[in-house]
């Protein structure tokens, strides 16, 4: 293809398959819009070499760096939204079962003072109280200072326990949880399914689903991901600005950034934010939210800048973006001149097709119209 007077070559054709299960079990932690594992597996394995710096800007959940940290990676991340480290450094510290069992066995069931919100559509009375007395729990050992990586990894699932849509997530049936709906909204729910929360044993929960993070670990793993999480610079702030970086110390960045203003991270996150004690507000007022092409444009070309600064000679970036507005709006084409600006070569694009038998989702959009997904890669080098 030619963008702004420039030939780019397009490969095509499906590079990894999408069958959740080849992903590592230590993924599975929902994010809104977040993309799967093989993606940055297969830069990591072409691009990057063990001990590698590779960074994500834009990191949510994290599966860049846990990804990298599998493969003995180093990793940078940075997110706007302070939801992302929390639920990524405890995935560099998985526990063990019964240290665990142990620690959950020092959480109380019942909290210190009685909550001051009310979310009785989501909860039944004795959950909310131990979900309050997790939260409470939680803030006590940060303000003695002894939070450790298993009060994180605690926090960290209960976190993506919140709310869901079957009985292994604290809440009565509601939205995935990654996207918490309104407590008004809920009550509509509620009403039309003729439903109300029903108590879920919410350590027994979080026990069930840390088994099933770690099921995949193998005994060397455990260790290579505790040295690379030790080493990792985890990062909460606008990409654009990353001064604990190094110049040229990043070997490839492999990224998705937000869209437009497709993905509403803050709303969907409220829940969440309260759990963890997380100005909602101010996290929405930092991300990249920007309705129109060019203000986005504008956001993107300041990374890009930042990227170049701190991408290694011969150095890479893989820039995944998705399908916008039913494809009518191609972003590929609008980060090439963004990215070559910067100081970029365009190597190629590089479109991953995927044929799928069931609803498939890209960027948390439903995509039933047709029998493919795509995800559109931009790839860059600094030479
Ligand atoms: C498409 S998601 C990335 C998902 C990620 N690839 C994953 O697998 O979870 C985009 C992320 O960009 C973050 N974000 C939005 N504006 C930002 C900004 N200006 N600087 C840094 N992060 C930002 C959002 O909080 C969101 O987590």
């Amino acid at each position: 293809m030619e963008v702004s007077g420039i030939k780019v070559r397009v490969a095509e054709g499906e590079f990894w398959t999408s069958k959740q299960r080849d992903g590592h079990s230590l993924h599975e932690i929902s994010y809104r819009a977040c993309f799967k594992p093989q993606l940055p597996h297969f830069f990591l394995e072409h691009l990057s070499r063990p001990g590698d710096w590779i960074y994500d800007p834009f990191s949510g959940r994290g599966t860049t760096a846990i990804e990298s940290g599998l493969l003995s990676r180093n990793v940078i991340t940075n997110d706007a939204n302070p939801l992302s480290a929390l639920l990524t450094i405890p995935r560099f510290f998985p526990p063990a079962r019964d240290e665990l069992h142990k620690r959950l066995e020092d959480i109380p069931l019942v909290p210190e003072t009685e909550p001051d919100l009310d979310l009785s559509m989501f909860y039944d009375k004795k959950t909310f109280g131990e979900i309050s007395a997790i939260r409470d729990y939680i803030s006590e050992r940060q303000k003695d200072g002894v939070y450790d990586e298993l009060d994180g990894w605690v926090r960290m699932v209960a976190t993506n326990r919140l709310t869901g849509h079957s009985p292994g997530f604290f809440s009565v049936y509601t939205l995935p949880p990654n996207q918490a709906v309104s407590p008004e909204r809920q009550k509509i729910i509620n009403e039309k399914l003729q439903q109300s929360p029903q108590y879920r044993d919410t350590h027994k929960i979080l026990e069930k689903k840390s088994a099933r993070l770690i099921s995949d670990l193998k005994p060397g793993e455990k260790l290579r991901l505790s040295e690379i999480g030790r080493k990792g610079i985890f990062l909460t702030g606008d990409a654009r600005t990353t001064p604990q970086i190094d110049d040229e110390s990043v070997t490839i960045t492999i990224t998705s950034p937000p869209f437009l203003n497709i993905v509403q991270y803050s709303k969907d996150n409220w829940l969440r934010c309260w759990f963890n004690g997380i100005d909602g507000e101010k996290v929405a007022g930092s991300l990249t939210l920007t309705p129109t092409v060019s203000k986005w444009e504008e956001v993107m070309g300041s990374v890009f800048k930042e990227l170049y600064r701190i991408t290694k000679p011969e150095g890479h970036v893989a820039f995944e973006v998705g399908e916008v507005r039913k494809g009518s709006i191609k972003l590929d084409e609008h980060v090439i001149p963004l990215a070559l600006s910067a100081g970029f070569e365009c190597s190629l694009v590089l479109v991953q097709t995927q044929n799928f038998t069931k609803t498939a989702h890209i960027w948390g959009i439903s995509n039933n119209s047709g029998g493919t997904n795509t995800n559109r890669i931009v790839l860059l080098q600094k030479n």
